[in-house]
């Protein structure tokens, strides 16, 4: 796949095998995040890599939207400290976390952080210090039947452009 198409593939994957990523595979996912841009390279970002079962399916219960990360293999909690641009810093780090795992054939799905009533339940079950902001969770596995799974419209490309001018 070449690096235009792997944008356009990536999608949001929500029902995993039950089959484990393997620890080279996990770390080079964290190490494309961590060339994500950041305003003026403070760099705010901490990442949680979670696989036990047990802390997964405590995740599951508090996000009502991320019901499915009790079946990921992994979930990847991105967290930043209190800067000025920490909001944006951290998002572009889950792009380039999406898009790794994308890359390596690993499914995976954003599960808000940032503004979630269980931010600090989150924080608290993984030991991290209460000043740190939770952006978000990223659920990852390798994709259940593929062939069964129904893509999300995208707006077309006409009706988002707008040449010099709106
Ligand atoms: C900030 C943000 C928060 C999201 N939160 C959730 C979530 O809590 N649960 C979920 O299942 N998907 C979540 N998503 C994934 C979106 O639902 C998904 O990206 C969107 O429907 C488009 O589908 P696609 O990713 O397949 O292109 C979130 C995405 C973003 C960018």
């Amino acid at each position: 796949m070449d690096n235009l198409e792997l944008l356009r593939a990536r999608r949001s994957i929500r029902v995993f095998q039950d089959k484990s990523i393997s620890r080279d595979d996990l770390v080079k996912i964290i190490d494309c995040a961590r060339f994500a841009p950041t305003a003026r390279n403070v760099q705010p970002w901490e990442f949680v890599m979670v696989t036990d079962k047990h802390k997964l399916a405590e995740f599951a219960k508090l996000a009502e939207n991320g019901r499915f990360i009790a079946q990921a293999a992994a979930c990847i909690v991105v967290f930043c400290s209190d800067t000025k641009y920490y909001l944006e810093d951290g998002c572009a780090a889950t792009c380039n976390i999406l898009l790794a795992a994308t890359a390596l054939g690993v499914g995976s799905c954003w599960i808000a952080g940032d503004k979630k009533p269980y931010s600090q339940q989150v924080s608290v079950l993984l030991a991290m210090p209460s000043s740190m902001k939770l952006i978000s969770l990223v659920a990852l596995g390798y994709p259940l039947e593929i062939s069964c799974f129904k893509a999300v419209d995208k707006r077309a490309l006409n009706e988002l452009l707008h040449w010099e001018k709106f």
